[in-house]
């Protein structure tokens, strides 16, 4: 039997259609990059490289799970999100772009401020956020706080892995729990699809309930936050949450009741869809 190469497999891989993959080769050499250690510059500049065959089994096996629809992410077992690399596995959302939005929201307000601050982020999930923000701004110390033991491990690891754990104490908790201490920052994507949409998405049997189901409204957890953040807020800070898109006047006005007084604004995502609370404390 001939050499098996790069060329060979992404050929097989362009013969086939995959309706529910956009971009299937530039998917497939991801894989082969990830696979092979190498750049991914190298796997489309270098096509003759050769796949030894338990390579090419392997690649096999992820391509056809990738093709029922698991992640790309999830085979992986890494993402990019805000320029750096997150381990993942399927106990933790996939990070999203529109969530690097909430980031730099959060990166801009810290760095309007003098001085040590002290900041949460509710669900943490894969430790995204929380990594992102300690990386960028060496004032912020950050308690990042989850329900999902299993998402604390991840999120500690990539703590680890981008050399922030010093700055980062992670915490299980059931949002801020009985905690009383208090934050001049509160970062939150909590979960907020709304359980009647959840249900008919593919996404729900991909990635954690856990991290998606929003309840009946999709504000069941910003509400409690909002509620909380009485406490937890000091005064002068900012909360930034992040919503889903159908929910951003019911939030609004959700937000205005549990907070009067407080300068309270929906911001749209880069997409034009009402994506962010951001919330002033005077
Ligand atoms: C939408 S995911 C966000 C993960 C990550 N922050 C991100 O942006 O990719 C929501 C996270 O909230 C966590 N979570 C769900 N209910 C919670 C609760 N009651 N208290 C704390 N965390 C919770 C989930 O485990 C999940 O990790």
């Amino acid at each position: 039997m001939g050499k098996f190469t790069l060329r060979g497999w992404l050929a097989e891989i362009r013969q086939q259609k995959y309706p529910a993959i956009d971009n299937p080769l530039s998917e497939a050499a991801i894989l082969a990059a990830d696979a092979l250690k190498l750049p991914r510059e190298t796997i489309l500049s270098h096509p003759e490289i050769p796949l030894s065959g338990a390579q090419r089994i392997r690649l096999m096996e992820k391509w056809k799970k990738r093709t029922e629809g698991y992640p790309l992410p999830y085979l992986l077992g890494w993402w990019e999100f805000y320029g750096l690399k997150f381990f993942l596995n399927s106990q933790v959302l996939i990070p999203r772009p529109e969530t690097e939005e909430l980031v730099l929201l959060a990166l801009d307000w810290l760095r309007s401020q003098d001085g040590p601050v002290w900041a949460a982020d509710v669900g943490t999930g894969s430790g995204c956020i929380a990594v992102s923000l300690a990386v960028n701004c060496p004032t912020v110390t950050i308690h990042a706080l989850d329900i999902s033991p299993e998402a604390l491990k991840v999120a500690r690891k990539n703590a680890r892995a981008h050399q922030v754990s010093a700055r980062i104490r992670f915490v299980h908790s059931d949002l801020f729990g009985n905690r009383k201490k208090k934050f001049d920052l509160i970062v939150a994507n909590l979960p907020y699809i709304p359980t009647r949409i959840l249900d008919h998405l593919e996404v729900a049997r991909r990635e954690p309930r856990l991290a998606l189901d929003g309840g009946p409204d999709g504000l069941r957890f910003v509400k409690k936050l909002l509620v909380q953040s009485r406490e937890v807020l000091k005064h002068k800070g900012q909360m930034i949450l992040e919503i889903e898109e159908t929910t951003g006047q019911s939030a609004l006005q959700a937000a205005g009741q549990i907070l009067p007084g407080w300068d309270i604004t929906l911001r749209k995502d880069l997409a034009g869809r009402d994506r962010f609370l951001i919330i002033n404390r005077k």
